[in-house]
């Protein structure tokens, strides 16, 4: 069976991988970027920027694809998969109506509102600062402030975090509305969850879900969780498919949203066909919604898609048939850790265009996968761009073993201009975790 990603990170190198594990498959991609890790899988790629429906299609079209399967959330927004359904091709993402839960934040907390989802938090959308001001002295300042559309990850402020007090929100809340930041001339304000955040992953076929292990995320960029949003530095999963804060009461209690909502887009007339993602943040009242998203996390794609038993193809194949009720997931009871590569200046200003050197069989014999994510190769070098460069994957018993292995594996990785959080996944944050989440439920 002819094969499509759409994508050029290191999500969608993951998804490849998946993919050229599956007996039926043959791989095609579409990339804006020369990722080579994909390049070296592929059967064929066109590098073309991924929102070009068009052009994606036609290539689509001219390789007799039979299954798509779209990485990043840009080109859901626009209706890829709907063009694919319009050219008779099939694909196991979702269309722009659903695709909804991630594009339009301010949708998405009415669709939980009106199925009385659990796990929600106070909102309001604005149009005003000044209308904004009543909301946001009624939650002391303890607010998080979302544009409406797609920012990459980058465009939550939250109280605290980002800005200090009242006037503090407010002046964000002026450039969000001014800028139109997100896309929008308005702003979406939210009660700030306290706890410990963790990602949920599932497949959904539209009916049913079948979720994945859970994973820690780090989003921002520097040790100790200091620093600006990025679009994710590094995370981690457990052998149990828990986490060392989360237990399984909590993990279902994700899982039982994640179904819910998928139910209430079907009621919507707009059924999920895809992998559907959950970020969380645990509060000491459970699980609370942080936001949905329609498609594979990047990191969290890394951690998860390694370790699938089961054919991914197939997988791909029950979302669309309807018939995911019908399989079993089957994941490696391993540990994961994911440390990305970034350039430096990563989410302040990028250095783009410095060469990083990769010893990629050093990392396969450290026992390590490699991602390559915003890379190109031009002859034998590989040059970083503005965004996210590599990312190492360390597979092990143990969440410690895991991480030995990944730092093994990243002394493969130079260059004189590259940041990686080492911190993720160590004992001592781990630590902090744990006696965080402590803190709070004693709180009770
Ligand atoms: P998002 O792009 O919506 O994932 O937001 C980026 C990050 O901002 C999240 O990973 C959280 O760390 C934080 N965040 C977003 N919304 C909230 C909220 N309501 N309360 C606390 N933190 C939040
Ligand atoms: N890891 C965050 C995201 O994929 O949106």
């Amino acid at each position: 069976m002819n094969v499509l990603v759409v994508g050029g990170g290191a999500r969608e190198h993951a998804i490849c991988d998946a993919i050229c594990r599956s007996k039926h498959a043959d791989l095609f991609v579409v990339m804006s970027n020369r990722n080579p890790g994909i390049a070296s899988l592929a059967t064929d790629f066109l590098q073309e920027k991924e929102t070009r429906v068009g052009a994606v299609v036609e290539y689509a079209k001219k390789h007799a694809i039979e299954l798509a399967i779209v990485g990043p959330e840009a080109p859901l927004e626009v209706g890829l998969v709907n063009a694919f359904h319009e050219a008779g091709i099939q694909a196991s993402s979702p269309t722009k109506e659903a695709a909804r839960i991630e594009t339009d934040k301010e949708w998405m907390r009415n669709l939980l509102k009106k199925y009385n989802i659990p796990g929600q938090l106070q909102f309001e959308s604005f149009t005003t600062s000044k209308k904004a001001k009543v909301f946001i002295e009624k939650l002391n300042g303890d607010v998080a402030i979302k544009p409406i559309g797609l920012t990459g990850g980058k465009g939550v402020w939250v109280g605290g975090d980002h800005f200090k007090g009242i006037d503090g929100a407010l002046e964000y809340i002026s450039q969000v509305i001014d800028k139109k930041i997100g896309g929008h001339a308005k702003v979406l304000i939210e009660e700030k969850a306290v706890g410990e955040e963790f990602t949920l992953q599932a497949f959904s076929d539209g009916t049913s879900i079948l979720p994945l292990h859970a994973v820690q995320d780090h989003k921002r960029l520097l040790p100790g969780d200091k620093g600006p949003n990025t679009g994710g530095m590094g995370s981690y999963s457990c052998a149990d498919g828990l986490l060392p804060f989360l237990s399984k009461s909590e993990y279902e209690e994700g899982a039982a949203i994640l179904q819910k909502i998928v139910e209430a887009l079907k009621k919507e007339g707009c059924p999920y066909i895809g992998p559907i993602y959950g970020q969380f943040m645990l509060t000491a009242d459970g699980p609370k919604i942080i936001e949905i998203n329609a498609r594979f996390g990047d990191p969290e794609a890394m951690n998860v898609l390694p370790l699938l038993e089961v054919d991914f193809v197939e997988l791909c194949q029950a979302m669309i048939d309807g018939t995911l009720s019908q399989k079993k997931i089957k994941l490696k009871k391993k540990s994961t850790l994911c440390k990305y590569v970034v350039p430096e200046g990563y989410g302040v200003k990028s250095v783009a265009g410095k060469p990083v050197f990769v010893d990629e069989q050093a990392i396969q014999q450290a026992g390590s996968i490699l991602f390559y994510a915003s890379v190109n190769k031009e002859n034998t070098t590989i040059y970083t761009t503005t965004s996210r460069s590599l990312a190492v994957v360390g597979i092990a018993d143990t969440l410690l073993e895991a991480d030995e292995q990944c730092e093994d594996a990243l002394r493969n990785v130079k260059g004189d201009h590259i940041f990686i959080r080492h911190d993720i996944g160590t004992p001592e944050l781990i630590e902090k975790r744990i006696q965080h989440m402590n803190e709070l439920r004693g709180m009770l």
